[in-house]
């Protein structure tokens, strides 16, 4: 019965709280229109740089950039004006329509943008006929090479000789750059994720909303944005009571200073199996230690110095702690918060509201708003226990507000775990209805469950130990290539950031809505779609590199003759590469990870078939630099991307 319920809950919910991630949204597909029009206009200077361009290409003033869009970030854009642009004159329909109807083809034989003529909404005539009439009479110019009707739609392939020129050039002069964009300019985001409860096992739930808050917020960044990383701690609540009465008991200071995470655990599990003996003993079913600990909290919510002191130290040298783990896997937050750390002012005025606006009933000494009134499945909530101390549900509103009142956000992200739909949909509609204006910025990015993920220490899993283990697996079949390990300077190093790569990878393959398996061969391997490949792909690209330093002048790729550039080998892989910073600001609608290592794989997949055809060794100069200047761009498509997704690319391994 419950079962059933979550599960309806579960996805209806996702229809009407994910309004980012729609339901039409297929896994490994970049068919996704836009929907809207983009905005993000050209400056000045990038209008220059654009005229000026186009110019050197023999293309002056074949083009306008649409109203919105920026093809000197995106070359997409590019291509996107100038289709929607002579369709409209062909067509007669607005081009207003027209571009945000463009599509990605969902594989490359389709095309690189489509359009569905039905999306333009005509009167008259039939979709297969005016695709074909369309595609007939269309001027390709030096921007398309095909233009192919199918069905009711119209197919665009892009002119791999434009691409060679307008993207190659940009990227191996922009480098670490491609890819960034200023969409999220003058905007701040705030992104909170990870969120341990300190003295509990961090688990696969925090895992993975660390891996993918981090690169939510490597993301953003990317995209122009201000971030702020937050981690809310679950430091507060009765359990507190309990550590620090477990602490007095069994604690122990040098441990707690040199392996906090896991001595604090020890106490809590220690003093939890006491309480359950003294209920058991006794005969009506409490625990004098019970009964000491809840008098301890209390004197932590009364503001007792000497109670704060210990519940402080167990926080500081946790944080620190977990500062190091956060740091293998390139994450760094701009501040700790916490649930101790809300402010009681704020809670206090909080539960002001609730009475003013009338949200509350009293039921059985206990406060509650019912939902149900304004959505079924919402349910009634309680916001304040009996004995009036707080819950996390309150503590989520106050914190919620004082954040606000903090960083005056545009749009605050919470990443957290599907089980916790109905709590974060619960405090959203509560802020809602206490009537702050900004709660429609506030979004839940949720993702499904690991299983089977534990370590040998058995079903408790600490974060350390499986990143642990991770590095050691790693180094093992580092180390099965005897010739190759020789020549790495640091493995232990490397083994880390490849390990991290697998664990990252695997998380952040499917819809993050899935659940997955932990899955430790798989997670390990150098062939298919694993972090290791993405690595080995990165770190063979960069020999190719080592190898030709001598005889080509790296410094000068981005004037290598691109017109040497003829195989279909080469036209795929350039074709990907355009598609970079458009996937990014997909991956901004629908903040799914997967769109970017999809994208990835794609790219390196298109790689390593280009190396049997595309030698750059034993060429002449002038192909062997055109070669090397398309692998070197693949290079750093691959390593920008790697870097979003939270990856430290090795240069070799
Ligand atoms: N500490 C909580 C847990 O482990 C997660 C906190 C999520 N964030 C929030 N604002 N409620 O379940």
């Amino acid at each position: 019965m419950l079962k059933a319920f979550t599960r309806t809950f579960l996805s209806t919910r996702q229809y009407l709280f994910r309004p980012a991630n729609p339901p039409a949204f297929r896994f490994q597909s970049y068919s996704v229109p836009s929907h809207k029009i983009p905005n993000n206009p050209l400056t000045m200077a990038e209008s220059e740089q654009l005229a000026s361009k186009l110019s050197q290409l023999g293309l002056a003033d074949t083009v306008k950039p649409f109203p919105g869009s920026n093809p000197i970030q995106n070359p997409v854009d590019l291509f996107r004006s100038y289709i929607s642009q002579e369709l409209s004159k062909i067509s007669g329909v607005d081009q207003e329509i027209i571009f945000p109807a463009l599509e990605w083809a969902n594989t490359p034989d389709r095309g690189d943008l489509l359009i569905p003529i039905p999306r333009l909404r005509l009167k008259e005539g039939k979709p297969q006929d005016l695709a074909a009439e369309w595609a007939e009479k269309f001027p390709k110019g030096e921007f398309l090479k095909e233009v192919v009707p199918k069905g009711s739609f119209i197919q665009f392939y892009f002119s791999p000789k434009l691409l060679f020129k307008y993207v190659l050039k940009d990227v191996l002069t922009k480098k670490e750059e491609f890819g960034s964009s200023t969409v999220g300019n003058g905007k701040k985001v705030v992104i909170e994720y990870s969120s341990p409860n300190i003295a509990k096992p961090f688990h696969a739930g925090h895992l993975r909303s660390t891996i993918i808050g981090g690169y939510l917020s490597h993301l953003h960044k990317k995209l122009g944005y201000e971030v702020v990383s937050l981690n809310y701690l679950g430091d507060w609540g009765k359990q507190f009571g309990i550590l620090a009465i477990g602490f007095l008991r069994h604690g122990n200071e040098a441990k707690l200073e040199k392996d906090p995470i896991n001595h604090l655990f020890e106490v809590y599990v220690a003093i939890n199996k006491e309480i359950e003996q003294e209920k058991e003993q006794s005969q009506d079913g409490t625990s004098k230690l019970d009964e000491e600990a809840r008098q301890y909290f209390k004197r932590m919510e009364d503001d007792d110095q000497e109670a704060l002191q210990l519940w402080e130290k167990f926080r500081s040298f946790s944080i620190e702690k977990y500062k190091e783990t956060y740091g293998r896997l390139n994450i760094q937050y701009d501040a700790y918060a916490g649930e101790s750390l809300v402010s009681k002012d704020t809670m206090k005025k909080a539960t002001e509201i609730f009475e003013e606006k009338g949200l509350v009933t009293d039921d059985d000494g206990a406060k509650l708003i019912d939902l149900r009134p304004y959505n079924k499945k919402l349910g009634k909530a309680i916001v304040q226990k009996k004995d009036g101390t707080s819950l996390y549900l309150t503590r989520d509103v106050g914190e919620a507000i004082d954040r606000y009142n903090k960083y005056k956000f545009d749009k605050m992200i919470y990443v957290i775990a599907s089980q916790q739909d109905l709590h974060t949909a619960q405090f959203f509609k509560i802020l809602e209805l206490m009537g702050f204006e900004w709660a429609k910025n506030l979004q839940h990015v949720n993702f499904g469950m690991v299983q089977g993920m534990s370590t040998r220490k058995g079903t408790v899993v600490f974060l350390d130990d499986i990143l642990n283990q991770t590095k050691e697996s790693m180094h093992a079949v580092m180390k099965k290539n005897e010739a190759k390990y020789a020549q790495v300077e640091n493995p232990d190093e490397i083994a880390d950031k490849v390990g991290m790569s697998a664990v990252m990878v695997q998380d952040m393959q499917s819809k993050r809505i899935n659940n997955y398996t932990f899955n430790w061969d798989r997670m390990l391997s150098f062939e298919g779609d694993t972090g290791p490949y993405l690595q080995y792909a990165h770190s063979r690209l960069c020999s190719i590199e080592r190898n030709a330093a001598d005889k080509i002048d790296i410094s000068k790729l981005a004037d290598a003759d691109f017109s040497l550039l003829t195989e279909p080998k080469a036209e795929s892989l350039v074709r990907i590469i355009a598609q970079y910073p458009d996937t990014l600001l997909m991956a901004h609608k629908n903040l799914e990870p997967s769109t970017v290592v999809t994208y990835l794989f794609k790219l390196t997949h298109t790689v390593s078939s280009c190396y049997d055809v595309l030698w750059v060794a034993g060429q002449d100069e002038k192909l062997a630099t055109a070669r090397l200047a398309l692998y070197s761009s693949a290079r750093h498509v691959l390593y920008n991307g790697m870097v979003i997704l939270g990856l430290t690319p090795v240069h070799r391994m």
